[in-house]
């Protein structure tokens, strides 16, 4: 099958890298990849929401399958443009990536069916908006209503700070038309855990539990991102507790997008908070995780490739999904400055070495390769140093080894991914 995966992160990285492996897959391309990329793909210069070019290619080239790695094309409806054109897609149709690319649509799913989450309200103007938050009380959260790249999430601490987001989001439209509309939910505490699902519409089939870390400072301190580092197996996410994701949050909604004419199709990652009440779902994403993909990636032993296939077919319970037993962990290397502004463009060595460690495998986030050859930082979050040992100390103490080898002044990462499941031994 000749194979071609949009999108140019770390995601994608892994899994090229997972689908290079497949005896199944004659050829590999990406678009439009990265420097990491091109030593398992064929990238190729389109980027990954021109759903015309893409469209194009697939038709020129006799693609035979698709992997759409990133929310975006999802949601603008790259999956229902392709499979018009009888090439097939792995990805839920723009109707089911809705699930991601709008909060409402999203939280009035879990109302419907019966789903546990933050109790909400929905709104388009800041006067009613603001009249909640007050009738609410903080801690509160308001939340852009569309994609907002990782960024449209704020926890406010008081009523003046949820206030601001408001008018921020509203008034002087800081996310663009994604905070036209808000959803302001309750503030829920517990351990975050993410679980993922490959699904066809009609069942699901569990991939294996991670646990990301979303803010950019040690010890889960300072501002958001996309993600600093993962680790799987998540072991807060029980045998026993996966099952009741399965049946009370992940199974209703397969079912109800289904009943909705909106059948979800594609890998589901229900990003979880584990309450003193249960599970309840943070939020959807209609995609793999970024980061954790690529622990899930390093730790998955069956070919991913057929079991993509049969979640577009309908037929994913006919799969079974084999894993390695050992803990991965991957730390994520960015550009100083993030998720702020940063520079691009400086050169990185070490990366050679960096792979020669034991268990380690550097994946590229945000690379590309110079004029003279030199892989160059080309965004935020930039390598993910990934490692798989049988315990996750040891996965931490390799990946940590890993990163001590590339030569990077411009970079950081966090020093301490995995912290909490190290702390309980
Ligand atoms: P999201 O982009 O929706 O994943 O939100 C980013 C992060 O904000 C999550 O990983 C949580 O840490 C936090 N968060 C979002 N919604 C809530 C909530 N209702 N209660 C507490 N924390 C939340
Ligand atoms: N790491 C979280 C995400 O991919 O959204």
């Amino acid at each position: 099958m000749k194979v071609l995966v949009i999108g140019s992160g770390g995601r994608e990285h892994a899994l090229c890298w997972s689908l290079a492996k497949s005896p199944l897959c004659s050829e590999l391309y990406c678009a439009p990849g990265n420097a990491g990329i091109a030593s398992v793909a064929t990238c190729v210069a389109i980027g990954a929401d021109d759903l015309e070019a893409i469209a194009n290619y697939c038709g020129e080239n006799k693609i035979d399958f698709v992997v759409v790695g990133p929310e975006g094309p999802l949601v603008l409806g790259l999956v229902d443009r392709l499979t018009a054109l009888g090439v097939k897609t792995f990805g839920p149709s723009a109707a089911a990536a809705a699930l991601e690319g709008s909060k409402g649509f999203m939280k009035d799913i879990c109302a419907k069916y019966g789903i546990p989450t933050a109790a909400y309200g929905r709104f388009r103007d800041p006067a009613s908006a603001k009249d909640f938050i007050r009738t609410q009380g903080a801690p509160i959260v308001v939340k852009t209503d569309g994609l907002a790249a990782g960024k449209g999430v704020i926890i406010a601490e008081t009523i003046e700070e949820a206030e601001q987001a408001v008018d921020a989001a509203m008034t002087d439209a800081v996310f663009g038309e994604a905070g036209a509309e808000l959803v302001i939910e309750e503030f829920m505490t517990g351990e975050e855990a993410s679980f993922f699902v490959l699904t066809d519409g009609v069942s699901a089939l569990a991939l294996a539990s991670a646990q990301d870390h979303k803010r950019v400072g040690e010890g889960d301190t300072g501002l958001n991102t996309g993600g600093m580092g993962a680790y799987s197996p998540a072991p807060v996410l029980t045998a026993e507790m996966e099952q009741r994701v399965l049946e009370e949050i992940v199974q209703p909604t397969i079912d109800g997008l289904h009943s909705e004419g909106k059948p979800f199709r594609g890998v589901l990652f229900a990003g979880l908070m584990l309450t003193a009440e249960g599970p309840k779902l943070i939020e959807y994403n209609v995609r793999f995780g970024d980061p954790e993909c690529q622990v899930l990636m390093l730790r998955l032993q069956s070919d991913l490739l057929p079991a993509l296939i049969a979640a577009c077919d309908g037929n994913i319970d006919q799969v079974k999904l084999q894993w390695h037993d050992e803990t991965a962990l991957t730390v994520v290397m960015a550009a100083q400055g993030y998720p702020g502004s940063y520079a691009k463009g400086d050169a990185i060595g070490g990366l050679s070495a960096a792979g020669s460690e034991e268990g380690v495998v550097v994946f590229h986030a945000g690379t590309k390769i110079g004029e003279d050859g030199a892989v160059l930082a080309n965004g935020g979050r930039v390598l993910n140093v990934t490692a798989k040992a049988p315990a996750i100390a040891a996965a931490q103490g390799r990946a940590y080894a890993a990163v001590d080898r590339i030569d990077w002044p411009g970079g950081f990462c966090r020093r301490d991914i995995g912290w909490r499941e190290i702390k309980r031994g």
